[in-house]
């Protein structure tokens, strides 16, 4: 079983160790929860303040144009585009990710117009089946969304699927599909797909152009650190750009907005599927979160963020036998960037754990979530996090009534 000391030499041989500077993080915090929101990141706080004052305070309307506002949406779309292996031109940062997933689906029924199934995980994240159910009632045909195990794609794979719709890493076990493989299989059987790579962005390494994928959408409020409510992103292969539509065109995606014409022309390229005014500050605090990944391998981010789950998989399950059932996998190419422990106990945990200053996650109904971040994380928080949970668990510090309240966010 690693020690402390083992831990604090793997930190100083860490060559990602130096990106925890970029971090605002309180002395002594342990954050297990960029799985969910990342920090805030020194450059992205300067470049908000920079947008603030030199932009908009003294540059006023003018800076739609000076300061290139209008263009913020793909500028900061190709910005990211290598992140999840995309080419320029074939991302762009916009509303946020349902409403993304929902302008894609139907979007993509329109290219299938033969074919009235859409399949997604029975397991998604309930706003993907809220959304995909409402589109599919709004598709102007009769669409059926079947939520399905996941383990049974094949078999569901028809003639009649018009779209698969999954999210890449399950949000409350980790798991990782297989991106490519699962692609290949969908387009196979005729039909689109659509990843959501919420828990996947600036966690994994992604080859969307490698894997043939058609359309993807995903957050950057947490493992690219953009900041709460930040806007999502949206991937459309060049190839099916200028042939799917954006179903709730508005005037930024019009080839001429500012000829206020009567009729809608959609622009070319991925800007198709701007509908409104960009959110110029979220836009440019998302640009100053990015500068955290430049000059970063996502390879070496991997390594390590394979290295710091199996950490914390074995000190947890070494010093504390048999307390939680795992339900990440254990095989690395299953694997994202979390660790899923169920325990009864799993709210009080997190609690007490939060009360002594180590941040992970509660998803009902059983189930404490971590969250491993390589840029800003040191396998000593890992070790550390590990002793805190023992104390939690063996002094059954997590029954303490005061944990057991539920806040409106868990
Ligand atoms: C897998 C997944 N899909 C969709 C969403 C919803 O994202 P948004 O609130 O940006 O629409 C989340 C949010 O955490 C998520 O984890």
């Amino acid at each position: 079983m690693a020690t402390r000391d083992d831990c604090l030499e793997l930190d100083r041989l860490d060559r990602l160790a130096p990106r925890r500077d970029d971090f605002v993080l309180a002395p002594g915090l342990i954050y297990l929860d960029g799985n969910s929101l990342g920090p805030l990141t020194r450059k992205t706080r300067e470049h908000v303040l920079a947008t603030l004052d030199e932009e908009w305070a003294t540059g006023l309307i003018g800076s739609w144009n000076a300061a290139g506002w209008m263009a913020a949406p793909t500028r900061v779309g190709d910005r990211l585009a290598p992140l999840i292996g995309a080419r320029a031109g074939e991302v762009v940062v916009a509303d946020t990710l349902t409403l993304l997933l929902a302008k894609l689906i139907l979007g993509a029924l329109d290219l299938r117009s033969d074919r009235s199934v859409v399949l997604t995980d029975a397991a998604n994240f309930h706003s993907d089946l809220y959304v995909a159910e409402a589109m599919a009632r709004r598709a102007g045909r009769p669409i059926t969304l079947r939520a399905i195990d996941r383990d049974t794609l094949n078999d569901e794979l028809n003639e009649d699927v018009a779209l698969v719709m999954l999210t890449h890493v399950d949000f409350r076990t980790g798991e990782m599909l297989d991106l490519a493989g699962v692609t290949e299989r969908v387009h196979a059987a005729g039909a689109l797909m659509l990843w959501d790579f919420a828990h996947s962005t600036g966690a994994v390494p992604l080859d969307v152009t490698a894997a043939n994928v058609d359309f993807a959408a995903g957050c950057t409020y947490k493992y690219l650190n953009a900041g709460p409510g930040a806007p999502g992103f949206l991937y459309v292969r060049d190839t099916w750009q200028g042939v799917i539509k954006n179903p709730l065109p508005g005037w930024l995606g019009h080839a001429r907005p500012f000829d206020f014409e009567r009729g809608y022309e959609a622009a070319p390229g991925v800007q198709a599927f701007v509908t409104s005014s960009p959110s110029v500050i979220a836009l440019s605090a998302l640009e100053g979160a990015l500068d955290a990944f430049t000059g970063v391998s996502m390879d070496d981010v991997r390594v390590k963020s394979l290295a710091l789950t199996d950490l914390f998989i074995e000190l947890v399950e070494s010093r504390l036998p048999g307390a939680f059932t795992l339900l990440t996998p254990r095989d690395h190419a299953r694997r994202g960037s979390q660790v899923a422990l169920r325990h009864e106990g799993a709210y009080g945990i997190i609690q007490a754990l939060i009360a002594r200053g180590v941040i992970g996650d509660f998803r009902a109904p059983d189930v404490c979530r971590f969250g491993f971040t390589p840029l800003y994380l040191r396998y000593v928080d890992v070790y550390d996090a590990v002793t805190h949970l023992v104390e939690v668990i063996e002094g059954a510090e997590y029954l303490d009534p005061a944990y057991a309240t539920r806040n409106p966010v868990t």
